[in-house]
């Protein structure tokens, strides 16, 4: 009669030799289910969920616990199926030297579908992140609730959605989806900070191709449903694309190294060789002086931040405003922008809510912002005012008002309006604005503002056109000049935009003691 039990380890025998069999387990544990299996993922065009964690961590670093996890469901063949980690690896390692926690989905298992067990695991992680105070990954490649295990999997997903939204701004939360990411499963990604996708691999849709034609008739292939394109530049769901896992992963452990461990602690910060005091002459040049004129604005944080380095989100979503993770002088920095170059930077409902979603994450995570304004006003129109870009907008002045972190505005060009207050304008708090001497500030444009105000002068005129011109001229001097705001202390000083680097440098550094708390309140009820 055999000693050995199923898992190969023998009752009875010494330490050595139970290290012995414990390594061997080990080693059919991070194997994980078999060759056919692995070259079922691989034709798939992807990476295993061993190799993705090798490509998240430092080399040697990662941790795993409950690689010994099984499944306890009976019923549908699951009895005789209880594979180790319940297709889910779990544990925590090092990125850049500092502990991160990570789940992957193994998709070689079950379909990476998550039952009672996988779930636990992950609820067990979360907690252990958020009492470690570090941030969590999940590597999402999973067919969703585990159909044989019904109502234990959907009560598994409840416990991760609690999870998520209980550690929000406590500590940072990265989804990167690698895989189907389908159902209730998506809910869990946009409850995150970030969520990464790799192009031709991820998918994620709250019901599939097939349902949608059952239930709305239309036809769709799953790309066009749910892919990284599509979220990246229609729904606004991804926050990242990528063409391959490699570059995709590369790019979580560069956002994990400009972000805190946890909202008690900053970014770490970094030595720059970049002088502080370099002089950025390039910008005379590159910005027109005529309010109209257009330029890339990503030009502009290129010359103005440390080593022209920065890390742009929601890059292909809402355009017309840019916003970025970046350092000046070292310190990490967000950067939101009004981006000329698209639809001449209106604020539209998207750009709205891409931008307040960007100040929210850095208020909590104790990141500074810079707004560079060059705005000339809403979006009009029907279908802005229709898609509610009252509620939208409001969101954006709702996140600037709450933030507590250090807030330097930069007036490039014009700033018009509404669009003028909720660019982190003096009267809703920012700590300090520049502005340069193109500055324009005011309720409209002139040719808009002298067609309102001297409408009956122009209309009465011999030559309505002439005078016209002369009204525009006049309200432009008067009320639009760049020393205008300044001498109204709504700017607080004009800046040769050369300097506006070391200016920026230097009020980030004034402010990094600020301490600035809200009134006590269970939460505030945002606009949604
Ligand atoms: C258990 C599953 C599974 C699931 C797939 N598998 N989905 N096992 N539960 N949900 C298994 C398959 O039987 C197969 O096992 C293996 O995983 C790989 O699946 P394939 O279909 O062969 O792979 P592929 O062709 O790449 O298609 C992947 C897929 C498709 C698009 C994910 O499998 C699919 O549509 N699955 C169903 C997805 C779904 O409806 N999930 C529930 C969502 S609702 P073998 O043994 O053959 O290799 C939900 C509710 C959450 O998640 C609510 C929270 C509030």
């Amino acid at each position: 009669m055999s000693l050995v039990d199923e898992r190969g380890t023998t009752p009875g025998r010494g330490l050595r030799e139970r290290a012995r069999e414990l390594a061997a387990l080990q080693e059919r544990v991070r194997g994980g289910p078999g060759e056919r299996a692995t070259a079922a993922q691989k034709a798939r065009g992807k990476l295993t969920v061993r190799e993705r964690l090798d490509l998240l961590f430092d080399p040697g670093s990662f941790m795993e616990v409950e690689g010994l996890r099984r499944h306890r469901a009976s019923g549908f063949g699951l009895e005789d199926n209880r594979p180790y980690t319940d297709g889910v690896v779990t544990g925590w390692g090092l990125v850049h030297g500092r502990t991160v926690f990570a789940y992957a989905h193994d998709f070689r298992i079950f379909g990476g579908s998550l039952g009672e067990a996988h779930a636990a695991k992950i609820h067990k992680l979360m907690d252990l992140a958020e009492a470690a105070g570090a941030p969590i990954v999940g590597l999402c490649d999973g067919a969703g609730a585990r159909i044989q295990e019904g109502v234990t999997a959907l009560a598994g997903y409840g416990g991760i959605f609690q999870r998520n939204v209980r550690v929000s701004g406590v500590i940072p939360q990265i989804s990167v989806i690698l895989g189907p990411c389908a159902g209730g499963a998506a809910y869990s990604p946009a409850l995150t900070d970030f969520t990464f996708m790799v192009a031709d691999m991820a998918r994620m849709y709250v019901t599939g191709p097939d349902v949608v034609a059952a239930v709305t008739g239309e036809s769709v292939t799953h790309e066009a449903l749910g892919g990284a394109k599509v979220h990246a530049e229609l729904s606004g769901v991804a926050s990242f694309t990528h063409d391959d896992e490699e570059s995709c992963l590369e790019d979580v452990r560069y956002l994990l190294s400009m972000l805190p461990a946890n909202n008690r602690q900053t970014p770490p910060a970094t030595d720059s060789a970049d002088p502080e005091h370099r002089r950025v002459d390039r910008l005379l040049d590159l910005v027109p002086p005529d309010p109209r004129g257009s330029y890339d604005i990503r030009e502009v944080i290129e010359e103005i931040v440390d080593d022209g380095e920065y890390l742009e989100v929601h890059a292909e979503w809402a355009g017309n405003i840019v916003c970025a993770l970046t350092r000046l002088g070292g310190h990490v920095t967000g950067i939101v922008a009004n981006q000329p170059l698209a639809m001449a930077g209106v604020l539209d409902i998207d750009a709205s809510e891409k931008a307040a979603r960007f100040v929210q994450m850095c208020d909590a995570f104790n990141i500074p912002l810079v707004t560079l304004v060059d705005v000339p006003g809403f979006l009009p129109g029907v279908a802005q005012e229709h898609g509610g870009v009252i509620r939208h907008g409001a969101k954006l002045l709702y996140a600037y008002c709450n933030a507590t972190v250090p807030r330097v505005q930069v007036i490039l060009r014009k700033a018009y309006g509404g669009a003028y207050i909720v660019m982190d304008s003096r009267s809703i708090g920012t700590d300090l604005s520049l502005a340069w001497p193109t500055n324009e500030i005011a309720v409209m444009g002139a040719e808009g503002a002298a067609n309102v105000i001297f409408r009956r002068d122009i209309a009465a005129a011999d030559d309505p056109e002439r005078v016209r011109r002369e009204r525009i001229r006049q309200y432009r001097e008067d009320l639009m000049g760049p020393y205008h705001a300044a001498e109204r202390g709504l700017v607080d000083d004009v800046i040769d935009p050369a300097e506006t680097r070391l200016r920026l440098i230097a009020a980030l550094r004034m402010l990094r003691s600020k301490h600035a708390a809200l009134p006590s309140r269970k939460h505030g009820n945002q606009p949604q």
